[in-house]
């Protein structure tokens, strides 16, 4: 009774927010006031009822300066990894990595949002606390899928030991989640040959034929790897193999990785099995893998009965700075939607320092054509399009053209050049006396460049390359085509109707809202620009 009271509570005072808004301060006191919760001191018993007690509190004490308004990202604390993404209910749900109590990684809950649109998102309460003792240590990322009528949710839970364990919790309205009695329903009994406890995380579960088939990331004699269970009531499971072949140089697709093959996550989109992965320590490879973990996609056969996938070759998915651990879903409608963290480990973020750190990418869609999987923004954002300017033909040159009315740090830019001769075109963004970002083609190395050497407050990592990203593209009938999304710190470009894109976490200060085009060592032309304000 005590559990259903407290989650009547939750409930109703965690659907009082919206992004942006604060919570409603009289409901707040109501619950801490109520008697059924138990307190041990000042700090209630119930994990899942202090972390949206703490919510509901102190949200309203992050700073907004650097907060988005169309994306994704905690009231408060810390978010890693997108977990759970599925449509249930008639709404996309998106749960992801979560510490309410500071804005650093810490013992891992699961947040949550519902969309209709995949735009507009609601907060709903936390969904999963580290309350077990198969996860007292973690909550860790996991995926979603509905049976009969109700949302299962698979997720690593790290016990006392460190040792990872795949558990599972259901939920009839999707919104209140009740640990399975059985877990963890992959225990470390049930681990395939070489695979080690402490390297046995992100279950992505889905169905084939009479099966639930699930992929976890691991390191298998020393390796990554990533194995293959199955089961046909998600409660019992066994191992089916190793997807990926690390042992034997002679055959298909051998590949060892120092790392876990982590968040895996798999989808069949126009008629081709595509396994999506973010490999930790990847080598940087050319223009690819630049950042010290990434996200890759193979596209390939997924073989259920002897647990194989054997690919071709594998390619990264966005080559900006912050992108990781994507997931998919597939809509009612039929489209395969991705999301992921915009974010990257080992790296400075500067929000820590406002109370909040980690957001999610615009959702996309993917399809798969001309040999590669191609990702647009979902449709649904452009509801949201205001305030609508075009400019055509304009001479491009060194210093840039400012186009009247085309401004703003919370926009969408289509934008076409032409070319011609320029050794490097394109578009600089959040620009300011002091700042700008540069979003450009560049004709000797043939690759679009992402330049964020003077964009704002420094981010510093690991890698080698800390300023620019770049990925290989080439002009399509002589023009380059970025479609990029502004969202005060964020910038996402898609170039050429989505051949390639590149991500990035952007702080410039709040005044630095210019846009210009320009071409350098050579001429191009504008050929088309369009630019709307994205008002969510
Ligand atoms: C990936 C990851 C996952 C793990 C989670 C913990 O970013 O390391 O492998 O489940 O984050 O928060």
């Amino acid at each position: 009774m005590r559990k259903i009271v407290v989650w009547l509570l939750m409930a109703c005072f965690l659907t009082t927010f919206t992004f942006g808004c604060v919570s409603d301060a009289t409901i707040t006191e109501k619950c801490a006031k109520n008697d059924s919760i138990e307190f041990q001191g000042e700090e209630p018993v119930d994990k899942l009822y202090r972390a949206n007690d703490y919510i509901a509190k102190h949200a309203d004490t992050v700073n907004g300066k650097y907060r988005m308004s169309y994306h994704v990202m905690p009231q408060i604390g810390w978010c890693n990894d997108p977990n759970g993404f599925c449509f249930f209910g008639g709404k996309t749900h998106l749960f992801y990595q979560y510490n309410p109590y500071s804005a650093s990684w810490d013992t891992m809950h699961w947040g949550h949002v519902s969309s209709y649109d995949m735009v507009k998102w609601k907060y709903e309460p936390v969904a999963l606390a580290p309350d077990c003792v198969y996860d007292e240590k973690g909550c860790f990322s996991g995926s979603a899928i509905v049976k009969d009528n109700e949302m299962y949710l698979m997720y690593t839970g790290v016990d006392a030991k460190n040792r990872q364990l795949q558990c599972l919790a259901v939920s009839k309205d999707g919104l209140k989640f009740e640990k399975v009695a059985r877990n963890p329903v992959i225990n470390e009994k049930m681990l395939g040959t070489g695979i080690t406890s402490s390297d046995f995380r992100d279950p992505y579960v889905f169905k084939r034929g009479e099966y639930y088939y699930c992929l976890i990331g691991t390191k298998t004699n020393g390796f990554g790897n990533i194995a293959l269970y199955r089961s046909k009531t998600l409660l019992g499971w066994e191992f089916v193999g190793n997807l990926i072949n690390n042992s034997d140089p002679a055959a298909p697709n051998y590949y060892r990785l120092n790392g876990v093959y982590e968040c895996p996550s798999f989808a069949e989109i126009d008629n081709r099995q595509i396994l999506i992965c973010s490999p930790q320590f990847l080598p940087q490879n050319g223009t690819e893998f630049q950042n010290i973990h990434s996200v890759i996609y193979m596209v390939g056969e997924l073989d259920c009965a002897n647990g194989r996938f054997v690919y071709d070759r594998f390619r990264e998915i966005d080559g900006g700075f912050d992108f990781y651990a994507a997931q998919t879903t597939l809509l009612p409608d039929g489209r395969t939607v991705m999301t992921a963290w915009l974010q990257m480990w080992d790296r400075t973020l500067p929000t820590q320092a406002d109370g909040w750190a980690g957001a999610m990418i615009l959702p996309r869609e993917l399809s798969y054509k001309n040999g590669r999987l191609y990702q647009s923004p979902v449709r649904e954002i452009e509801k949201y399009r205001k305030n609508r300017v075009e400019a055509k033909n304009l001479a491009l040159t060194e210093n840039g053209v400012i186009v009247d009315g085309i401004k703003g740090d919370c926009v969408e830019l289509d934008v076409e050049i032409e070319v011609k001769t320029a050794a490097k075109t394109g578009v600089k963004v959040f620009k300011g006396d002091l700042h700008e970002t540069l979003i450009y083609y560049d004709a000797a190395s043939e690759t679009v460049v992402l330049d964020r050497s003077r964009s704002g407050v420094r981010i510093n990592g690991a890698e080698a390359v800390k300023r620019f990203r770049s990925v290989a593209v080439k002009p399509e009938n002589g023009k380059i085509r970025f479609r990029i999304f502004l969202d005060n710190t964020s910038c996402e470009v898609f170039v050429n109707g989505g051949y390639a894109t590149l991500t990035a976490n952007v702080y410039a200060d709040k005044t630095d809202e210019g846009i210009c085009f320009f071409a350098e060592n050579g001429s191009a032309t504008l050929f088309r620009a369009i630019k709307y304000d994205i008002i969510v």
